[in-house]
């Protein structure tokens, strides 16, 4: 971690300077041109969460479990107190790293039973998550994504216009063109230019995710599908560039057999898009898992041609079933901004633990993705590459992989057998056919 270490480090111990770019990689940056921008999601900011005797009073969120652990920034067993969101914030906008923009893909309400929460209540913590970016960030340009929380009921987002979108479309009209907020207004979806040459397309998956049962037997909800394949098609002819966001990932879970995020069906027509478009699409940057992971979009031939990346949440909530959870996450992309290719990204963290028992967050740098897996950039050749990798027995780099996609919450827990097995065929198998493979063969082995 050298060399950025040594640069963040610098950056605490001489604030006043911290602007000046002082070390050699970064004039190296400079000279490359390239650009950065930070990746927030899964705020879940739970206004309940306090401290107090009962460790079952500490946060709805813990739905009457005691708290693990409580401390002023959160607790393992809830969502997050509006002192850690802060707190990311603070961090991000003090180490001051030159952003131009930032995605945040979505879930703002907390993790609470269904009439704890309304509409209104929802729309609420929406625009208290909204202003306080603004408070940080006024300079700054945000592209959000909807999330299945940003909804009442959780998950059931609408296939037309209503009062969430329309809030929505509210709250982010400073940030977003008034084609973007027509289709927002209609379908929580919509893309903007945000560079000369580079689209952002901003997706509303959650019309996809299973437990929306508004969607269960439409064919194409809110038109998306349809839109995504215009928008990509008038992308390519502009001869533009273009980032994919959305909330619920694309692709197989990480943590669980034979299970996609998304219905399965939608899954491979979005795959098909993806894939007839994936000269264009620079990227993919999705949430909602919580956790760390990546993926490689490889085309019918079997070619690597996308980078996918499903960003880890800042709320550290795991549910009491689970035997893991994340540290608190905020990312930061590194891309050059002549072709809009990644070059790499720089995973930042809060140990929640430590900030707890100091009572002061210290944000960190966990690790920078090229430098800790010794790729040469963040485009698809090396994620396949790494993959690969991933797969030998006793991978050295899939441990440390496994440990990153809980934010470094315990490396003692260790991955092996059937839940390595799930976890590398995610990273480069996205389509049912080729997944099942992946799954089958692995059976065999370990048989
Ligand atoms: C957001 O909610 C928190 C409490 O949960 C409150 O302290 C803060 O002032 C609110 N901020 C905005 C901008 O609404
Ligand atoms: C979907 O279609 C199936 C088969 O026609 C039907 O049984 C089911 O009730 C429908 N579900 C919804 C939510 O419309
Ligand atoms: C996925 O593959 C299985 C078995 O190969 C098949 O039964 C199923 O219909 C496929 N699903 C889709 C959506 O193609
Ligand atoms: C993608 O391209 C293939 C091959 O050209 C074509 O058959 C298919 O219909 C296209 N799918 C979509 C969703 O555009
Ligand atoms: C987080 O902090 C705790 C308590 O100080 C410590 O035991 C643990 O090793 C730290 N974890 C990491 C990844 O540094
Ligand atoms: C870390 O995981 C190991 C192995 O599951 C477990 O024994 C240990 O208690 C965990 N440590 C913490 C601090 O949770
Ligand atoms: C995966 O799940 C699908 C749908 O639930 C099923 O059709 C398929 O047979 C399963 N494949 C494997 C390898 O378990
Ligand atoms: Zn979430
Ligand atoms: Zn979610």
């Amino acid at each position: 971690m050298g060399i950025i270490l040594r640069y963040l480090a610098c950056s605490f111990l001489y604030p006043l300077i911290s602007a000046v770019p002082i070390n050699d990689p970064f004039r190296e940056w400079h000279r490359q041109s390239i650009s950065k921008f930070w990746h927030i999601s899964d705020l879940h900011l739970d206004p309940s969460y306090h401290i107090t005797e009962d460790p079952t009073k500490v946060c709805f969120s813990s739905k009457g479990f005691p708290a693990s652990d409580p401390g002023l920034f959160g607790d393992f067993l809830c969502d997050s107190p509006y002192q850690l969101i802060e707190s990311a914030f603070r961090y991000m906008k003090d180490v001051d790293l030159e952003p131009e923009f930032i995605i945040w893909t979505g879930d703002s309400p907390p993790h609470v039973p269904i009439d704890e929460l309304s509409t209104d209540i929802v729309i609420s913590v929406i625009s208290n998550m909204t202003h306080t970016i603004h408070q940080f960030f006024p300079q700054l340009p945000v592209y959000p994504a909807l999330g299945n929380h940003d909804y009442w009921p959780q998950d059931q987002l609408a296939v037309n216009a209503c009062e969430v979108y329309e809030a929505a479309a509210t709250l982010w009209a400073p940030w977003l063109h008034s084609e973007a907020l027509a289709t927002l207004r209609k379908g929580g979806f919509y893309s903007q230019l945000i560079k000369p040459g580079l689209r952002l397309v901003s997706l509303n998956t959650n019309l996809y995710y299973s437990p929306n049962k508004v969607t269960v037997n439409v064919t194409d909800p809110a038109d998306q599908l349809q839109w995504l394949e215009d928008t990509l098609e008038m992308s390519k002819q502009s001869m533009e560039r273009a980032y994919v966001i959305a909330h619920v990932p694309i692709g197989y879970l990480p943590y669980a057999k034979n299970t996609t995020a998304i219905r399965e069906h939608f899954n491979e027509r979005l795959v098909d898009i993806f894939r007839n478009y994936s000269d264009i699409i620079q990227g993919h940057f999705y949430g909602h898992t919580h956790r760390n992971s990546i993926m490689v979009l490889l085309d019918r031939q079997g070619k690597p041609v996308n980078s996918v990346f499903v960003t880890p949440a800042v709320t550290p909530i795991r549910s009491v079933q689970e035997q893991y959870s994340n540290n608190p996450a905020v990312r930061m992309y590194l891309y050059n901004s002549q072709d809009y290719g990644l070059q790499d990204l720089w995973q930042f963290y809060l140990n929640l633990t430590e900030a707890n028992k100091e009572e002061r967050p210290t944000w960190r740098l966990e690790y920078a993705m090229t430098k800790a897996f010794d790729i040469k950039d963040i485009q698809p050749e090396s994620l396949y590459k790494l993959a690969l990798e991933f797969e030998v027995p006793q991978s050295k780099a899939f441990q440390k992989y496994f440990n990153y996609f809980m934010v470094s919450y315990n490396d003692s827990i260790t991955c092996e057998d059937e839940c390595k097995t799930v976890q590398v065929c995610s990273v480069r198998f996205l389509d049912n056919e080729s997944y099942s493979q992946c799954i089958s063969k692995a059976a065999l082995f370990n048989a």
